[in-house]
């Protein structure tokens, strides 16, 4: 089967979040299934782009909102991803240096979206399903089937991956010139209270939707910032399928980022190697229990309550564990963060900014890490810090109550909350330093949370069978 993905974000091409991942890694796991499985996306300014070769496969060019857009699909030559990986280059409007955050990225990812179904309409043959995630490529379904120049495509199938329904890339009416000449029959299949919805139209247009994990499309039914009936009316179509790990980058025995390497046999002295490196690094005692939160500092990921919830912690409990924390994102919680410093030195630091071989070295060298997220769709730190024998804190929420168990209930591993709030935070933080004392019960833990096998084998072939279906 020939699968063609369509995505904002490819790790380790560029990626914002856990949707690089997703996207880096599950075509390489349906290759190893035997299927050809190719991503394309736009064409950043990033570092791949100039430390790799690629070589140009097709030109065209289309018109759009009174503009014309000439693009360039390239092929990187040496297939390092372990996929053909096809990059859109439209001059000015996608070789920026960040994915998102411009004025004009409505304009970017439809021209995006455009420039990836007129290059298949030139194909030879056709793919057999067009996978796309996110609302940067929901609005393709809809291209397919509805837009005059491309309708000779909608016999081909798309399935639209939900990562996050909190973003649905709205667009007014007055921009329905960005998508190019489509029948107006058909603008039901665009809107979503009185506005271009991409997300929405990605769920009505594409043949199957799914989420990334089962509890969050469950959620989604009582809460989908305003989509809650769409889902409820498409529910025949949507499936929740669980994300997995890349477990060849996320691999404590062979990454090259930490300082030791480590397995569920040995991990005892080697981990405590990879935590004092750490913590000499951001001047903590390595003696405590080292908590820490890699992330974007939203509202969704609750991250606005770690001031205060560490705070807390530390005057309540005396100081009895250390803080890191990682991430950029809101400038106040960023502010807040970087301010905390002053208070707690030698038992909190923070790293504002993003940092991928940082995040290794943290998963490797923590012993929890914390998630307290208002909104989890999946969650893949949690995944990864258990691979590295790091105990997750997380909130009962979507994909983090997918994967975590409490350890007070019987074989589980983790520690679970209800509530996002800093009581409910604080409490869990007193949890862990408990379990922390019991040092017979951790090693059994994280021996244990080592071995769960949260590889992608299990959803690549569940995917591959919701395309047959
Ligand atoms: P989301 O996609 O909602 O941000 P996920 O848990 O699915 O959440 O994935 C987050 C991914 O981004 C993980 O790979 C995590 O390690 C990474 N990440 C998030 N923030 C940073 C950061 N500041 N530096 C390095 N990696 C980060
Ligand atoms: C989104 C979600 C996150 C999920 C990721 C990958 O960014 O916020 O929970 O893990 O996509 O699917």
């Amino acid at each position: 089967m020939e699968i063609i993905h369509v995505s904002a974000e490819c790790y380790p091409v560029a990626k914002a979040g856990g949707l690089g991942d997703v996207v880096g890694a599950l075509p390489k796991y349906q290759n190893n299934l035997g299927h050809i499985a190719k991503v394309v996306m736009p064409m950043y300014r990033t570092r791949f782009l100039f430390e790799n070769n690629f070589e140009v496969v097709h030109k065209g060019a289309f018109g759009l909102a009174n503009y014309w857009f000439d693009y360039t699909i390239i092929k990187e030559a040496n297939n390092v991803t372990g996929f053909d990986l096809y990059l859109v280059d439209i001059y000015g409007i996608l070789d920026r240096e960040k994915i998102y955050g411009y004025d004009d990225d409505s304009l970017r990812f439809t021209a995006f979206q455009v420039a990836v179904v007129d290059w298949l309409s030139k194909w030879n043959h056709h793919p057999d399903i067009v996978h796309v995630h996110d609302h940067q490529a929901a609005l393709i379904p809809f291209m397919m089937q509805h837009c005059y120049a491309y309708r000779h495509l909608s016999h081909i199938k798309t399935i639209l991956t939900i990562h996050n329904a909190e973003y649905q890339g709205w667009l007014g009416w007055d921009k329905s010139n960005y998508i190019p000449h489509w029948d107006p029959w058909k603008s039901g299949l665009l809107e979503w209270e009185n506005t271009i919805n991409p997300l929405a139209s990605g769920i009505k247009c594409a043949a199957k939707v799914s989420t990334v994990s089962p509890g969050y499309l469950e959620e989604l039914r009582h809460s989908a910032n305003g989509l809650e009936k769409l889902f409820e009316y498409e529910r025949g179509k949507c499936y929740g399928i669980l994300n997995g790990i890349d477990t060849d980058v996320w691999n404590p025995g062979t990454d090259v980022y930490i300082a030791e390497n480590f397995n569920a046999e040995n991990f005892k002295k080697k981990k405590f190697a990879n935590k004092k490196v750490l913590c000499d690094q951001f001047n903590l005692d390595e003696d405590k229990p080292l908590i820490v939160f890699i992330g974007r500092l939203v509202g969704e990921k609750a991250a606005d309550l770690l001031p205060s919830a560490i705070s807390d912690s530390i005057y309540h409990m005396e100081g009895k564990m250390n803080f890191l924390i990682l991430g950029s994102g809101e400038h106040w919680i960023e502010l807040q963060l970087q301010n905390l410093r002053g208070h707690f030195l030698g038992y909190y630091n923070s790293q504002i900014g993003y940092n991928e071989k940082l995040s290794h070295q943290m998963y490797a060298g923590a012993d929890f890490l914390l998630m307290p997220s208002r909104v989890e769709p999946c969650g893949l730190n949690q995944m990864y810090a258990m691979r590295y024998g790091t105990i997750p804190i997380v909130r009962n929420t979507g994909g983090l109550k997918d994967t975590v168990k409490d350890f007070g209930g019987e074989g589980g591993y983790g520690i679970c909350f209800d509530n996002a709030t800093v009581w409910d935070i604080s409490y869990s933080v007193h949890r862990a330093i408990q379990l922390y004392e019991q040092q017979e019960r951790i090693d059994e833990i994280r021996k244990q949370i080592m071995e769960i096998d949260n590889s992608w084998e299990r959803s690549a072939q569940i995917y591959i069978n919701l395309y047959n279906s």
